[in-house]
């Protein structure tokens, strides 16, 4: 029968000289395992004699004991060892580019959205922000729309529950309260640009509940409808990329300018597609006009004294021509199909849609 003291000696050799983690394991079946040498020692006691039992019993304990705790520390140790060697040879490039594949793509809104923005900023635009949630007074009265005007049923508007006064606050229908909020608070001149979230109880391919706008509003002492043309024309040939970009404003009406106009961009639909910049045909693109004075009065703005103009367009619709997005609906699907085929790559530059 064997020895314990020789056999420890000689297995703990073998748990010394384990090169790797599989021959340690091999050293601990062969001790421990069901068929082990210990095993079979300890499976022989009940054939000792009665005396001897208790005292080999708890001589084969300890052999046991120290026998797994070397393979618990030589384990360690040759992990340890694994683990170095690993670290020694792999090293990750922090400043490996992304894979492609695993890159995010920037929103068709987002982008529009930068878009925009660079080229009004370009003009000497700040951009301005103001609340999803409005009073009735900033998204409706102070435009010119006082209640019962028949405007307001075509906003649609999303109404909170009525306040213990009997007012209402309302989702905005329109980014054109951000006027009104910029006129208060600030003295003129004013050169702002308001991109963001408008809401209309709406829906179907080309309106949804949620949507995006861009509002603009300049006021100076000089600012006259030159101004407003000049600027539109800038705009929609910079923004879709074509320098003699047919334009037309016709009369319109919106309570909150007047003379108020909508503007026009030259097409076709020759050939089953669009095509903006050429044609015989014209798209409507946005809503504009000069700022009505008892908007400036309701602001505190001085209309003997200041003049303004103003302008708001939908960023969906301006992101659906530009690139041809077919309907409205798969803006807010969250289908990264859709978004990978109409997405950007973002460019390593600030953007509004980065957070600057
Ligand atoms: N607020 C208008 C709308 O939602 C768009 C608009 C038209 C804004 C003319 C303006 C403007 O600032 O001058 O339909």
């Amino acid at each position: 029968m064997d020895n314990p003291d020789q056999l420890r000696d000689q297995l703990l050799a073998e748990i010394g000289d384990a090169a790797d983690l599989d021959a340690l394991e091999r050293v601990r079946v062969e001790a421990l395992g069901r068929s082990g040498r210990i095993t079979g020692l300890m499976k022989a006691l009940g054939q000792a004699a009665p005396e001897e039992r208790r005292e080999r019993g708890q001589a084969l304990n300890a052999l046991k004991d120290a026998v797994a705790a070397a393979i618990e520390t030589r384990k360690a140790a040759l992990e340890d060892a694994a683990l170095d060697a690993r670290l020694a040879v792999e090293s990750v490039d922090v400043t490996l580019p992304v894979r492609p594949e695993a890159e995010g793509r920037i929103h068709p809104i987002s982008q529009t959205i930068d878009e925009m923005v660079a080229i009004f900023c370009e003009m000497g635009f700040s951009v301005a922000e103001g609340p999803h949630i409005e009073t009735d007074f900033n998204n409706f009265t102070a435009l010119n729309i006082p209640p019962e005007h028949p405007a307001r049923q075509e906003h649609d508007t999303f109404y909170l529950p009525e306040k213990e006064d009997g007012s209402r606050l309302v989702l905005r229908t329109h980014t054109s309260p951000v006027q009104i909020r910029t006129m208060i608070d600030m003295a003129p001149p004013i050169r702002i640009i308001v991109p963001g979230r408008t809401f209309r109880a709406d829906y179907d391919a080309t309106h949804s509940p949620m949507f995006h706008q861009i509002e603009g509003l300049v006021v100076d002492e000089t600012t006259h409808m030159g101004h407003l043309k000049g600027c539109l024309i800038d705009f929609c040939a910079a923004f879709f990329g074509v320098d003699d970009l047919p334009t037309r404003f016709r009369p319109s009406f919106f309570p909150f300018t007047e003379p108020s106009a909508e503007m026009d961009i030259g097409c076709t639909r020759e050939g089953g597609g669009l095509t903006i910049g050429a044609g015989a045909d014209w798209l409507e693109i946005l809503g504009c006009g000069m700022v009505h004075p008892k908007v400036l009065e309701n602001c505190g703005i001085d209309p003997a004294r200041y003049q303004g103009f103003a302008f708001g367009l939908g960023i969906e619709r301006a992101a659906m021509l530009k690139y041809g997005i077919p309907d409205l609906r798969t803006f807010y699907e969250s289908d990264l199909r859709w978004l990978k085929h109409y997405g950007f790559v973002p460019l390593d530059v600030p953007t509004v849609a980065g957070g600057l």
